[in-house]
């Protein structure tokens, strides 16, 4: 069986990784990065510290707007698919990449499998709800990591292909954890003491994208009662330089840092009292790792993790953030919603036994 995987995205290189491992016993894996995120720190240090193999091809796509990215990725994508012929085309999340490779492979009657199928936000401002729901209705098999995202298919009419597999940002993070613990020294650096600070992420367009949206989200963040670190996303960063919109006077507690590698985002995770977040995969690790977390946008994917009580939707709202910050406790129940840890190998069998 020759797969063709296909990422170009941070939280992509990290569901990869277990995907991977669990492929090489069954399949020979042909790995293609679109080269959507390029910063060694967005980029090679995951394929370094995960132990992915190289990638088979670089497409070095890069950034541009939605039309101009996805487009040069269809293109490029196409050739590698005629060359390599393979059995599957498998694709993670909801990226441009995941768009791009899907639409490949189905123009060119290839077998489509989509790992976390099934998510919505029923926001169609975000550039990732059409990349889903698109990825999905061309999908052959859909991988969901939650019984929610079945249903959710199902309502939409798609039932064939579809199987429940649990999470593989679980396999990852189950796999790391350890691993960070022992091997980062993230807290030391940064001089930081375990539940004495909060760690935040923001990179959502409709966050970040404003200066009259980000500002008063930095402000808020700067002000609360304990220290913030905010390793920002290069978009973040861009916003942040370009509108000059943080003074040395306004950062307050705030510590502004480099993005971090996964085992130093865990041992972040895993040690802060609170987590703020607008970002899908930092949501589910906060549950995982047991921490409240507030996100910082009006809806959510992981519609689970509000449910059980962990989770509290506050939008950009400065004084929704402050109160969430100071109030919010979770309950003391925190049941298992995203599979055992072994949703990687589920796919690889499933694979192997669906032909093509
Ligand atoms: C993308 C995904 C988003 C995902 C996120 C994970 C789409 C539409 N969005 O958003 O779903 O949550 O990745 O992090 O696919 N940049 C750099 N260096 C890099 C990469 C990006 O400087 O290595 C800057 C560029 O200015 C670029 C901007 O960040 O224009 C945004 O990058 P892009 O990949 O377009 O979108 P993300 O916000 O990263
Ligand atoms: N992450 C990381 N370093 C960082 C920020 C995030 O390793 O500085 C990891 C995080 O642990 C999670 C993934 O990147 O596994 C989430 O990616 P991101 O927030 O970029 O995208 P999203 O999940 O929202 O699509």
């Amino acid at each position: 069986m020759r797969i063709l995987t296909i990422v170009g995205a941070r939280p992509q290189f990290i569901k990869a990784a277990p995907v991977s491992r669990a492929l090489q016993r069954e399949a020979r894996e042909i790995l293609v990065h679109t080269g959507q995120h390029y910063d060694r720190g967005m980029s090679a240090v995951f394929f370094e510290e995960l132990q992915l193999p190289e990638p088979d091809y670089n497409l070095s796509i890069g950034s541009g707007s939605h039309g101009k990215q996805t487009g040069e990725m269809l293109i490029a994508i196409e050739e590698v698919l005629l060359k390599e012929k393979p059995d599957w085309v498998l694709v993670y999340g909801d990226t441009n990449s995941t768009l791009a490779g899907a639409l490949a492979a189905v123009k060119l009657h290839i077998p489509v499998a989509h790992v976390e199928a099934g998510l919505r936000s029923f926001n169609r401002a975000m550039p990732e709800e059409h990349n889903r729901v698109l990825t999905d209705h061309v999908a052959d098999l859909l991988f969901c990591p939650t019984s929610h995202a079945v249903d959710l298919l199902a309502r939409e009419g798609i039932m064939r292909g579809v199987y429940l597999t649990g999470d593989v940002m679980l396999d990852a993070f189950l796999y790391n954890s350890e691993l960070a613990d022992r091997r980062s020294v993230i807290l030391a650096e940064l001089g930081l003491r375990p539940q004495a600070y909060y760690l935040a992420t923001l990179h959502r367009p409709a966050n970040t994208d404003h200066p009259a949206q980000l500002q008063p989200l930095l402000s808020t963040l700067a002000k609360l009662e304990l220290p913030v670190v905010l390793p920002l996303h290069p978009r973040t960063r861009h916003q942040i330089e370009q509108h000059n919109l943080l003074p040395e006077s306004k950062i307050g507690s705030l510590k502004l840092i480099e993005p971090v590698g996964y085992l130093d985002m865990l041992r972040l995770e895993r040690s802060a009292r609170l987590i703020l977040t607008d970002s899908g995969g930092v949501q589910k690790e906060a549950y995982m790792a047991g921490v409240p977390f507030i996100t910082l946008r009006e809806e959510t994917e992981w519609v689970e993790t509000v449910e059980t009580g962990w989770n509290v939707l506050v939008g950009a709202v400065p004084g929704r953030i402050q109160a969430a910050a100071r109030d919010f406790t979770p309950p003391d129940s925190r049941p298992a919603l995203y599979g055992d840890g072994h949703a990687a190998e589920r796919m690889t069998e499933i694979l192997a036994h669906s032909g093509s």
